[in-house]
């Protein structure tokens, strides 16, 4: 979990990839994860497919990370009571910066573990993990716990990097992300992800572009 303070503190780059900003991040995110622009605009979508329109209600959000990808989703829901939970404080300096920037307000920012959330059971109506589970060391707890604190009928969705869809990013993912600690193995595949998903929840549809799983579930 050390990696994502050294990605906080210099950030930039990591935004800049994530939303695809320029020629190094199309490079890298084509090249190492198979992503062109139309699969990128795809990945997104697929990430953010389980809001419902007009949401109202209350999210958590883990990990949010720098809130690149996810405060501009925020921007456009105005019934929601926000909270967004990620490890490291250096991330989450700098999505606090990003939401000042962007003038949201009201959003609550975390320093917490996934595996031991400070919420009560049932809290939320909805729980948000964008790119999370490849990382979260205790997958185990993380599964837990973002059930625990969702409401019967609530909503689960995000995405996550799976291995078996392309060898490239398979590759990439053990020689590079795991033994540089931004992952941590062992890496769920397309159907062991349904499975663990369907011994939780009700309606579970698990959806991919490239290595990466897009899930909605209902609780
Ligand atoms: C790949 S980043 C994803 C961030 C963001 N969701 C995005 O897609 O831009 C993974 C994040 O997981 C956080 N993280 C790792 N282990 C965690 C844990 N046990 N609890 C909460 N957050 C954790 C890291 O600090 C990092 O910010």
């Amino acid at each position: 979990m050390q990696a994502y303070q050294l990605v906080g503190t210099y950030s930039r780059f990591f935004d800049r990839m994530m939303t695809n900003a320029d020629l190094p991040a199309r490079l890298a995110l084509k090249f190492f994860w198979g992503l062109n622009e139309a699969a990128h605009q795809k990945f997104l979508a697929q990430a953010f497919a389980g809001i419902p329109e007009n949401f109202s209600g209350r999210i958590l959000e883990v990990p949010v990370g720098t809130g690149v990808l996810s405060l501009p989703v925020y921007k456009n829901i105005d019934g929601a009571e926000i909270f967004c939970v990620d490890y490291s404080d250096k991330m989450l300096d700098a999505a606090r910066a990003r939401a000042e920037q962007m003038n949201l307000r009201g959003i609550k920012f975390i320093q917490g573990d996934v595996g031991n959330l400070p919420f009560e059971n049932n809290f939320f109506d909805l729980v948000l993990s964008i790119n999370g589970f490849h990382v979260f060391p205790d997958k185990n707890s993380a599964w837990e716990e973002t059930y625990r604190v969702l409401r019967r009928g609530g909503i689960f969705c995000g995405c996550m990097y799976v291995k078996g869809e392309n060898a490239r990013t398979d590759f990439f993912a053990e020689k590079f992300c795991d033994r540089q600690g931004f992952f941590c193995p062992p890496h769920e595949t397309l159907s062991t992800l349904q499975r663990t998903l369907e011994k939780k929840y009700s309606r579970v549809e698990v959806s991919h572009v490239e290595s990466f799983a897009g899930f909605i579930c209902s609780k």
